[in-house]
């Protein structure tokens, strides 16, 4: 089997941990974002069990910092392999308003802006070559907890709500991918790339566990939760099947969803693009 490389955020818990495992199974070559050294440990522990074969590196950083970001992207630079898949999926949600080391909101810097950042830090690896490439966002259904995009407030500086400003993010990734569709499909004609995002369902993970009420609501709603890998499993779909020809998709149980208007707009979507390059310091890319 020719060698497949694979970039994937958030694989030390949940559902991440799950789609590192089912790919480490099918022969990718993993890069692993992490920030927690026993915890990137004890998930390669778990990985190697269930497939000897695997091939782990670790990219160490805190996606709540962009200049980690940056490292991670420069790290992984380093390899200099292709890049088949870039699976974005590490997540927090968060109670209180809380800020990013560079002092944006926390879920909006951590949910959207770090993955904006690192996709573009890999713009020309993610280009380059004729092999397939996949981009796979995990988004949620908390996409509905908004309206819509809140261009002038992406910082939830007014009227915080933890809830809605989850939501907002997992607009943001909805709208990433939207972006990130047009853009790719206008710049390269000369091999196949998809971007899609998908919802996992209610997967009883980590999430929202780091205080004390977060835990006790996970463990009571625990037995009602998907497993992480039924939760990844979508995501996994729109990485490895080959049916899969779309793409700037939504997806939900392997099935491409409708969005309401403000989640498919293009308009918001290219708003979002600007002011994330803006937020990352980045030179926009046309
Ligand atoms: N669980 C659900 O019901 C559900 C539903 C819809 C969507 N989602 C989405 O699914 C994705 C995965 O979440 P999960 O449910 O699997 O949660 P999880 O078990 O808490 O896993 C989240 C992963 O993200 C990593 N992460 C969080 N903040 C980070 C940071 N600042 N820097 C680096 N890594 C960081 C975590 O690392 P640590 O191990 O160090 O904490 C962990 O590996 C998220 O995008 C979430 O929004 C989940």
């Amino acid at each position: 089997m020719l060698e497949k490389n694979c970039l994937l955020t958030g694989a030390t818990s949940g559902i991440g941990q799950a789609a590192a495992i089912a790919l480490a199974k099918e022969g990718y070559r993993l890069f692993l974002v992490a920030r927690n050294p026993t915890r990137a440990s004890a998930t390669e522990k778990l990985i190697r069990l269930k497939s000897k074969s695997a091939e782990v590196h670790w990219l160490m950083g805190d996606l709540a910092s962009l200049d980690d970001v940056r490292n991670i992207a420069v790290n992984f630079l380093s390899f200099d392999c292709k890049l088949d898949l870039l699976f974005l999926n590490a997540g927090v949600t968060y109670n209180a308003r809380t800020c990013s080391q560079d002092g944006y909101e926390i879920m909006f810097a951590v949910n959207h802006l770090s993955h904006f950042m690192l996709t573009h830090l890999l713009m020309d690896k993610l280009v380059e070559g004729n092999h397939d490439t996949r981009i796979v966002i995990t988004s949620s259904g908390a996409y509905r907890f908004v309206s819509g995009l809140n261009i002038d407030d992406l910082n939830a500086e007014q009227n915080y709500n933890s809830i809605k400003a989850y939501g907002h993010s997992k607009l943001a990734n909805i709208l990433f991918t939207h972006s990130l569709d047009e853009r790719l499909h206008s710049a390269v004609t000369t091999k196949r790339i998809s971007v899609n995002c998908f919802h996992p369902g209610f997967v009883g993970t980590n999430l929202g566990t780091q205080t004390p009420l977060g835990k006790t609501i996970m463990r009571l709603i625990k037995p009602f939760s998907r497993s992480s890998a039924k939760g990844a499993d979508t995501g996994l779909f729109l990485a490895l099947e080959e049916s899969i020809e779309n793409s700037g998709g939504y997806y939900f149980n392997r099935k491409k969803k409708q969005l309401p208007s403000y989640a498919n707009d293009s308009e918001a979507a290219k708003a979002l693009w600007e002011q994330s390059c803006r937020l990352a310091s980045l030179t926009p890319i046309d």
